[in-house]
């Protein structure tokens, strides 16, 4: 009996560094909370995109005029794939333009159609826009 109880102290000692070490470690890791410098939000920071997010939001908000391959639909959206102006937009100056859109009254406008800001969808956040923009990038990559 004594020799049991003497064993089953050993393991929960034994027991008890490992948790000691395991929270010990689990402490270190963790940096100290500080938000990033100049965190003041109105910076336009290069968002990066997630292009299989973009390619949903894509298909739910740009797909009704663009196409679903991005490819233009007639009298409405044009072909995005192959589109001289995105390719040689960086994806800062895509996400403006998209925010803006282009009307039909802008003089910029090719087509006499109105591109609506953010394609008509307020709701989109310019992490959307971001996203949207990457999965362009799949289709028609920067090449200023
Ligand atoms: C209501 C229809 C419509 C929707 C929805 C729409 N667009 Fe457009 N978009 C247009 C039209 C029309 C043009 C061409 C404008 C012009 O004549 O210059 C255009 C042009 C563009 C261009 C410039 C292409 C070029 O070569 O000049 C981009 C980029 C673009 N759209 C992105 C988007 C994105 C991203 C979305 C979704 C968030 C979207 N559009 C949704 C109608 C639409």
């Amino acid at each position: 009996m004594k020799r049991r109880n003497g064993h089953g102290q050993w393991k929960i000692l034994g027991l008890g560094f490992l948790l000691l070490a395991l929270i010990a470690s689990g402490c270190g890791g963790g940096a100290p909370a500080g938000g990033a410098p100049g965190g003041g939000g109105a910076t336009p920071v290069a968002l990066k995109g997630n292009p299989e997010k973009g390619k949903e939001l894509f298909l739910g908000t740009c797909a009704s005029c663009h196409g679903p391959d991005a490819k233009g639909l007639p009298g409405l959206g044009k072909d995005m794939t192959t589109s001289e102006f995105i390719r040689k937009q960086s994806d800062a100056q895509l996400l403006e333009f998209i925010k803006r859109g282009r009307p039909a009254t802008d003089p910029a406008n090719t087509t006499g159609v109105d591109m609506p800001p953010k394609g008509g969808n307020p709701a989109l956040t310019d992490q959307d826009l971001a996203d949207i923009i990457a999965f362009i990038r799949t289709l028609n990559p920067y090449r200023p």
